[in-house]
């Protein structure tokens, strides 16, 4: 039996979506349920639906033997993965926003950036020399600059609805992130056929 761990929110239904097209399904009503693990209809695949920040901790410990999870996710987390594909779902931006669009030149002093993401935030302005005081918080990031938390926010968007209508433009893009297998390095080793059997079938729907 291989353990998938899914990101629960954003992801999870894309990740569902492409397993299912892969043959890997799950009941309606278990899916509609709040059970936080389940088995498929085959039994040889478990789910365990974590927070998303939680993927990269249970797959590194071998809990779950592979992961589904975004690449915001990964770029935060200091845990040794195999990433072997890009799912390519739940496409989205990880951009820095801010009211005045004219932000960057405008601040005076320390720029303070409100975000959930404090690790990309930081090597992305430490890259250009820009001293920022990074702000964490733990969700609705959008909030910040209008409240006077912040000048600036580092946040993902997909639709850019949030942005909108909490008055906030992109400043600029700091990266692309989508969907990604993780698997844990022993169960690469130890579960070889079950997991390259997995990469395949998912393998084999990018290829249609
Ligand atoms: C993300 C992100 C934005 C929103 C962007 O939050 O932090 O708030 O989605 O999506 P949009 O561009 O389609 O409007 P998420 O839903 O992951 O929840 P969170 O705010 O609790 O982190």
């Amino acid at each position: 039996m291989i353990t998938i761990a899914i990101a629960k929110g954003r992801m999870q239904d894309s990740a569902l979506a492409l397993l299912a097209r892969a043959g890997i399904r799950v009941g309606e009503d278990e899916v509609n349920s709040r059970r936080l693990a389940l088995m498929d209809e085959t039994g040889q695949y478990r789910f365990i639906f974590v927070k998303p920040a939680d993927v990269p901790v249970y797959v590194e410990h071998g809990i779950a033997d592979c992961g589904v999870v975004g690449r915001d996710v990964l770029l935060e987390s200091e845990a040794d993965l195999l990433l072997p594909l890009d799912l390519q779902i739940a496409r989205c931006r990880i951009v820095v926003a801010a009211a005045d669009p004219e932000a960057m030149t405008k601040v005076q002093g320390m720029i303070r950036v409100a975000t959930k993401y404090s690790q990309i935030a930081r090597a992305h302005f430490g890259a250009r020399g820009i001293p920022v005081e990074i702000i964490q918080l733990s969700g609705s990031v959008e909030l910040a600059p209008a409240l006077g938390l912040a000048d600036m926010i580092v946040d993902l968007v997909e639709t850019g609805q949030t942005l909108r209508e909490n008055g906030l433009t992109i400043v600029e893009e700091i990266a692309e992130s989508t969907g990604r297998l993780v698997v844990n390095r022993a169960s690469y080793q130890l579960k070889a056929e079950e997991v390259s059997r997995l990469l395949d079938m998912i393998c084999r729907l990018k290829q249609d």
